[in-house]
C-alpha cells in the first residue's frame, strides 16, 4: 500500500490545546527540540476506537518529560481526552496514536530556561504493523548492530526521549541497508538489549526469557505480554543474555505498540522456528484477542 507523505493528509492534528488542520501544524526550522533533540514522545495504538493502556502510555509521556527537564503545560487528562476526541474526530477505530512534547523557538541553544513547550498529537490509520504483515507471517530477519544500547548514566534509558533514538536510526539502516528487517542491539556491556523499536524474547520449551530493562525502555507492550504468558501458565524470566547463549533458543519474537508481536526467522546465522505450529504463533494470536477484548 501507498503511504501518504506525513505532512500532507486530511484531518486534524491536536496542538497546544486546539485541533487545526493537519497541513497546517507546522513548527519553525529554529526549533530547539529539532536541533538538539529535547523532545519526548509516544507510540499508541487504538483497537475498535479504544487506546490500549492509554493511561500508562501518558504516564510514560510525563514521566519521559521529567526525566529530561520538560513540564508539560498540560494535565495528564487533558492529554487523555485530547486523544480520545482526536480520534473521534478523524474517525478512526484502529489507528497508531503519536502524542509529542518539545522546546520550542522562544530560546535557541542548550540554555532552556526561557524555553516553550509545545505539545501535539497525531493519529494515522495507515501503520498497519512497524513491519510488512507478509514479512510478520514469516518472521523477520535481524543482524547485529554495530551501535550499541548506552549505559543509564549516559543516556535516559527510562524516558522515550527522541536524542538517543538516532542509534535506533542508525541500527536500523545498517540492517536494511544489508537486506535484514531489523538489528538486534546489544548493551553497553554485551548483553542482548533488544530492537530497534521493540522489546525481544526468547523461548525454549515453556521457558520464555527476555533481558533486564535496565538501559532500555521497559515497553508497554513487553510488561502486558509477560503478563500475559505468565496467566498462560509459562515461565517467563528476566535475565541478561550473552550473545552466543541465543542460538540455544527454539522461537524468538519482538514486542511493542507498533511491532505488536513480530516473531523472528533469523538472527545473523541462528535460525528459528516460526509458522502455525511455533508457540510464538498462538502469542500472536493471544495478544491480538487481548487488545481487542
Ligand atoms: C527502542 C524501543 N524499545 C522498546 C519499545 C517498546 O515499547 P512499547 O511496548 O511501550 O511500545 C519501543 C517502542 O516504543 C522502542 O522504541
Amino acid at each position: 500500500m501507498e503511504i501518504a507523505p506525513f505532512d500532507k493528509r486530511d484531518g486534524f492534528i491536536w496542538l497546544n490545546g486546539s485541533f487545526v488542520p493537519w497541513n497546517d501544524a507546522k513548527c519553525h526550522i529554529i526549533t530547539q527540540g529539532m536541533h538538539y533533540a529535547s523532545s519526548v514522545f509516544e507510540g499508541e495504538r487504538a483497537y475498535k476506537g479504544k487506546i490500549f493502556k492509554s493511561e500508562e502510555h501518558t504516564k510514560r509521556l510525563f514521566k519521559s518529560a521529567e526525566i529530561i527537564g520538560i513540564k508539560i503545560p498540560f494535565t495528564p487528562d487533558e492529554i487523555n481526552e485530547a486523544k480520545v476526541e482526536l480520534i473521534k474526530k478523524m474517525n478512526f477505530e484502529d489507528c497508531y496514536v503519536r502524542p509529542i512534547a518539545w522546546r520550542g523557538s522562544q530560546q535557541m541553544g542548550l540554555s532552556t530556561s526561557k524555553a516553550d513547550i509545545n505539545v501535539a498529537i497525531a493519529v494515522w490509520d495507515d501503520w498497519a504493523s512497524y513491519f510488512k504483515i507478509e514479512d510478520r507471517k514469516a518472521g523477520i530477519k535481524l543482524i547485529t548492530s554495530p551501535w550499541k544500547r548506552p549505559s543509564p548514566d549516559t543516556a535516559p534509558c527510562e524516558a522515550k526521549a527522541s536524542g538517543p533514538y538516532v542509534i535506533c536510526t542508525m541500527s536500523k539502516e545498517f540492517a536494511e541497508k544489508k537486506g535484514y528487517h531489523d538489528a538486534l542491539m546489544l548493551d553497553y556491556r554485551g548483553y542482548v538489549a533488544e530492537g530497534t523499536g521493540a522489546n525481544i524474547f526468547f523461548v525454549k520449551g515453556n521457558d520464555v526469557h527476555t533481558p533486564i530493562p535496565d538501559c532500555f525502555l521497559n515497553g508497554i507492550t513487553r510488561q502486558t505480554v509477560i503478563e500475559m504468558l505468565r496467566n498462560d501458565g509459562l515461565t517467563v524470566e528476566e535475565k541478561y543474555i550473552q550473545p552466543n547463549e541465543i542460538s540455544k533458543y527454539e522461537e524468538a519474537f519482538l514486542t511493542g505498540t507498533a511491532a505488536e508481536i513480530t516473531p523472528i526467522q533469523s538472527i545473523d546465522d541462528i535460525k528459528f522456528d516460526t509458522g502455525e505450529d511455533s508457540k510464538t504463533y498462538k502469542f500472536m494470536q493471544d495478544f491480538h484477542n487481548l487488545v481487542r477484548s
